[in-house]
């Protein structure tokens, strides 16, 4: 079957990522969190004390930035610098201000152009929010994943007790719907459905139910090709 490439974009918190890694493990393919990349630069930039709003410091901040991906023990990892920084960029203090970050534009060339790297090959599956409009315009299956907004502030805050952070339903909440609002109203590469996205809302699907109507597609669109 003909290797292709998948966008899989939507709001915070509405499955894409495990909707993503499940196609990837079934079809044999890479997986790549592109959130995970923003929150390693916002974690950077937190670690470091870097003034966002300092166009220098950020330029030489990113010149300074090497973000991985490795399999460890069967789990995608990110590391920023060659250090394992998979749990930090997951916490609150990251979540609140990765949005902010996620707006600048040299930020998202850096991004970007990284992602673009990692899908040269096809075979590839990606998550994010501009996947299918500017990372992959052409990918040949686009899925735009959406959820409600209880139903998401549930998950997100089922991960993180599960995590052992302490946080509260409101805060959650509060972060995931400010978020949205930054990233779909941001001027560069704004959170939006690609003209010839797939929408699925999963509300009320189970992670395999997710699963088996995406495989449907893939297989719907291989055939064509
Ligand atoms: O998918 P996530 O919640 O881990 O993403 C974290 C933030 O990164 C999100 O609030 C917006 C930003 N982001 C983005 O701007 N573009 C992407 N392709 C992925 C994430």
């Amino acid at each position: 079957m003909e290797r292709i490439t998948i966008a899989i974009d939507g709001h915070s918190s509405c499955g894409k990522s495990t909707l993503a890694k499940a196609l990837a493990k079934t079809l044999g393919y890479v997986y790549v969190d592109s959130g995970a990349m923003y929150r390693a630069v916002t974690l950077y930039f937190i670690q470091n004390e870097v003034d966002i709003k300092d166009a220098e410091a950020v330029k030489l901040a990113l010149l300074d930035i090497d973000i991985t991906f490795k399999n460890i023990a069967g789990k995608n990892t990110t590391f920023l610098n060659n250090t394992n920084v998979e749990d930090k960029i997951r916490s609150m203090e990251v979540s609140e201000f990765v949005s902010p970050v996620a707006t600048i534009s040299i930020v998202r060339t850096k991004v970007v152009k990284e992602q673009r790297d990692l899908g040269k090959e096809k075979g590839i599956v990606m998550d994010g929010r501009d996947i299918g409009t500017v990372v992959f315009k052409d990918a040949e299956l686009k899925i735009f994943l959406t959820a409600s907004p209880d139903i998401r502030t549930q998950r997100r805050y089922d991960e993180l007790i599960a995590k052992g952070q302490k946080v509260t339903m409101k805060e959650v909440k509060d972060n995931l719907l400010r978020r949205d609002h930054i990233d779909s109203t941001r001027a560069d590469s704004p959170l939006k459905k690609a003209a010839d996205a797939i929408e699925i809302d999963n509300s009320n699907l189970t992670e395999a139910n997710q699963l088996e109507k995406a495989l449907a597609l893939v297989k719907a669109k291989t055939l064509q090709l």
